[in-house]
This record gives C-alpha cells, sequence and structure tokens, in this order.
C-alpha cells in the first residue's frame, strides 16, 4: 500500500529542498497536512506577516524594496482569499506554507526574505493567540446579548410565579424573572473567565523564532505593538510550546456551554407536555414526522448535546499537552480543531439561546397551577411560627409538617385549611397566619438581598442592565 508519488508542488518544496532526495509519502502528506483547518488563520497570518515584515525593514534587516514587495504581495494573497480564488494544497501543508508559495509566485526571489529571523513556530503560536482573541471578543459579545435578551424578559415577568424546585420537588414560589436572572449572573462570570483569559493571552510570541530567539537585531516590542499584543512574551522557549491560552479558552467556553445546557434543560423541561410552562415560539420549534401534534424544542435539546462536544475539546487538549517536553512537537498541530470546533459551537448555541429566549410564550395559569397543593408556602407558616410565636425554627418546622400532613390528608392546600384545624395542631396560631399562606404574598415577602420579590427582581434587572450592557 505504499504510495509515493510527491504531488505536483513536490511535497513542499521549500522545506524538503536541499535535506531530502524524494518527496514524503502519501500517507505522511496526508497526516502531516493541517491546511484543510488552518486555512482559518490567514487573516492572522497574513497580519503577522506584515507586522514582522514592517520590522524588518525598521530594523534594516531586510531592504526597503524588498519589504514593499513582499507587503504587496501579501495584500494581494488576502484578496485572492476572500475572493475565493485562492488554491489551497495539500502537499504545502499549513496557511503558512501556502501563503509563502503563492507569495514567491508572485514576487519571485523576495519571499524567500520574509522567514528571516522567524520560525513557524512562532507564526503559528502568534496567528493562533490573535485568532483566539477574536473568537473571545465575539463570544463575549454574544453573550452580552443573550444577558440582554434574559433581562428584558426578567423584567417582563417580575411578577409570573412558578415553584422553585429543589431536587425537582416544587419546594418555594419564586418570580419567574428571578429565575431568568440567575443566568444573567452566570452568563456574566462566563464573560469575566473569557475576559481574564483574553487578558493572559494578550502577549506577543513573535519573535522567539524556533525555539532560542535570533541572532538577528530584531524589535519584538514593534511587532507585538502593531498587532495589539500588550508585550512580547519573556521567554522565547515558552511561547513557542504552551497552548495554555487555548485551553483556557475552551475551559472557559465549556463552562458557558454547561450553563447554557443547564438552561437548555429547563426548556425542556418548562416546555414539557405535562407542565407547559413555556411554549417555544413556531421558529424555535420543530415537528414530527409522524406525531402532527408535536413541537420538539430541537434547539434547546442540541444545546444540551452539543455541550458533550466542548467539554470533550478542553479533555482533548488537555491530553494533547499533558506529556509534551518542551518546546514545540507536531502534536502541538492538534492544537486547532477542538478550539475552531468549541468557538463554533458556542456562537451558534449562544445565537440558538438568545432566539428561544426572546420568543418565549409564558404560560402563567400552568405555572400557577403547579404551586397549588404543592404546599410551596410551608416555609412562610414556619417563618411565621418563629417570627409571632416565638418558637424555635426546628419546633416550627415540626408543627408546619404536621399541618402539611393534614392538608394533604385532606387533599387541600394550606391556605384552605381553617383556623381550627391549623389550631388543633398548635393552638397559638392566628388568623394573622393566612396573610403568609399566599403565593402572592409568600413570594413578595422575600426582600433580602438576592431574594425574588418582585419588587427586588425589577430592581435587580435594573442593576444587572447596568453591569452587564
Ligand atoms: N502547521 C503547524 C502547526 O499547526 C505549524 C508549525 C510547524 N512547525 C514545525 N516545527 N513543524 O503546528
Amino acid at each position: 500500500m505504499k504510495t509515493k508519488t510527491p504531488s505536483a508542488k513536490s511535497g513542499n518544496q521549500t522545506i524538503r529542498s536541499g535535506r531530502f532526495d524524494t518527496g514524503p509519502d502519501a500517507v505522511l502528506e496526508t497526516i502531516n497536512a493541517s491546511i484543510g483547518f488552518d486555512k482559518r488563520l490567514y487573516g492572522q497570518d497574513i497580519a503577522g506577516s506584515k507586522a514582522h515584515c514592517a520590522m524588518l525593514v525598521a530594523t534594516g534587516i531586510l531592504d526597503r524594496k524588498d519589504g514593499e514587495e513582499i507587503l504587496k504581495g501579501l495584500e494581494r494573497i488576502e484578496m485572492e482569499i476572500e475572493a475565493g480564488e485562492f488554491t489551497f494544497e495539500t502537499a504545502l501543508e499549513d496557511i503558512h506554507m501556502n501563503i509563502e508559495a503563492r507569495l514567491r509566485e508572485l514576487i519571485g526571489n523576495a519571499a524567500g526574505r520574509l522567514h528571516t529571523a522567524r520560525s513557524r513556530n512562532d507564526q503559528v503560536a502568534t496567528d493562533f493567540r490573535l485568532w483566539v482573541r477574536e473568537a473571545i471578543d465575539a463570544s463575549g459579545l454574544a453573550l452580552r446579548e443573550l444577558q440582554a435578551a434574559l433581562i428584558d424578559r426578567a423584567e417582563e415577568h417580575a411578577d409570573t410565579l412558578l415553584p422553585g424546585f429543589t431536587h425537582l420537588q416544587a419546594a418555594q414560589p419564586v418570580s419567574f424573572g428571578h429565575h431568568l436572572l440567575a443566568y444573567v449572573e452566570m452568563f456574566g462570570r462566563d464573560r469575566g473567565r473569557l475576559d481574564d483569559c483574553r487578558a493572559r493571552l494578550n502577549e506577543s510570541p513573535l519573535g522567539a523564532a524556533a525555539l532560542a530567539g535570533t541572532s538577528f537585531p530584531i524589535d519584538r516590542e514593534m511587532t507585538a505593538a502593531t498587532l495589539g499584543f500588550d508585550r512580547p512574551m519573556a521567554n522565547s522557549m515558552d511561547a513557542v510550546s504552551d497552548r495554555d491560552f487555548a485551553l483556557e479558552f475552551l475551559a472557559a467556553s465549556a463552562m458557558a456551554m454547561t450553563h447554557l445546557s443547564r438552561l437548555a434543560e429547563e426548556i425542556v423541561f418548562w416546555s414539557s407536555t405535562p407542565l407547559g410552562f413555556v411554549r417555544l415560539s413556531d421558529a424555535f420549534s420543530t415537528g414530527s414526522s409522524i406525531m402532527p401534534q408535536k413541537r420538539n424544542p430541537d434547539a434547546a435539546e442540541l444545546v444540551r448535546g452539543k455541550a458533550g462536544r466542548a467539554l470533550g475539546a478542553l479533555s482533548a487538549l488537555l491530553v494533547v499537552m499533558k506529556g509534551l517536553p518542551l518546546t514545540y512537537s507536531k502534536d502541538m498541530q492538534e492544537d486547532k480543531e477542538p478550539v475552531f470546533d468549541t468557538a463554533d459551537t458556542l456562537l451558534l448555541c449562544l445565537a440558538a439561546m438568545t432566539g428561544m429566549v426572546r420568543d418565549l410564550e409564558v404560560n402563567a395559569e400552568r405555572m400557577r397551577a403547579a404551586m397549588d397543593s404543592g404546599y410551596t408556602t410551608a416555609t412562610d407558616l414556619a417563618d411565621w411560627l418563629v417570627r409571632v410565636l416565638g418558637r424555635s425554627f426546628r419546633e416550627a418546622h415540626r408543627i408546619t409538617g404536621e399541618i402539611v400532613k393534614l392538608a394533604e390528608k385532606q387533599g387541600m392546600d394550606l391556605e384552605s385549611l381553617s383556623l381550627k384545624e391549623m389550631q388543633g395542631i398548635e393552638p397559638g396560631i392566628t388568623q394573622a397566619v393566612f396573610d403568609v399562606l399566599g403565593i402572592e404574598r409568600s413570594v413578595a415577602s422575600r426582600v433580602s438581598l438576592g431574594g425574588t420579590a418582585p419588587a427586588n427582581v425589577r430592581e435587580a434587572a435594573e442593576k444587572a442592565r447596568a453591569r452587564f450592557l
């Protein structure tokens, strides 16, 4: 099965010339090539090359005329790629060699001078940092959009009540707006994690060369500034060999996807037939091929499902990196696909979630019905026994438990029990207890900081707007 047919571009002539007698085996060419995916780095690669070229001219390493030719050639290549007129060659391995080879076709020998004082090792590290930086900025904006949608809906539904769950058992009534604002906090922290990652990422590897630096009098401050980095990375070996910036991005994204997945799960649950708390808009519902009555929440299910890919990507790259000695090993070419896939997945899921949240139809009656006979104001009764009768909370808990048991036996909710029935269990109880047994009063009384009272929720939404938007 040995196929020794090097392609027309001769197995990356530029790299192999001089050292090798024959071209690479076709299988080597296939396993070695990254052009199929790293072509996405073309913009960053060209920006990095332009910065490097300008620096080589400024420091007198490259003469001005060659520098101008190179810059013009790079600009033309960028236009060709954007117009879809560029032919990417597997034989040329990766985006860096594809661009360099085309540059040679366009301007001849001067193209060979661009790689002075540079290696693909610092080149790819630079490109990738620039790409991840853009992905972070795009994800941050998309998270913000989702927060804006959640805040709008939270304000609209500050007074809409539903059971808050623990163990998926109706626990205490809460405002639907309060529930949505919980996710605004989570997505705010996700944005913070991306910001942290961006701050640490924003140093320039360019000029580290292969691993040891270079004997040419380069100006790393200049290329760092041109590319919008805060400073050059301090150690050349670190610069070409770590991918912690990619891992941090994957970790922050995995966290955000986990939050998205939980919200997606809630939407699936809320829109389920027995619950019917919400109804997804037609635009976000799918039909069944056999059951005409179905309105399936496919987008929510896919957001939940795609979280799996993001978690997998993080673990894949951690495993790739964990055994690698300094500095560069080709294993590291495996860094790109998980990052590209995760960035795409995160943006798609954020867009889908924002759409679902904006369109969601809320069924307040169904939410309300789920609280009746759920005894969700039992804690309010216990609190009343503490506050008014001076019982210890543990004592109050026991008394309330007995009252709930009685209500359950009679098939009624707490509010419907008579005063006499309650006094049978605790003689101190007075008519005033009915003030706290209603669901509206229960929710309205939760005015502690961060609590669910609708008045709180309206204020919290306003504050969230100021903090996040
Ligand atoms: N395509 C390579 C990558 O993505 C570029 C760096 C190649 N460096 C090398 N020493 N072979 O990692």
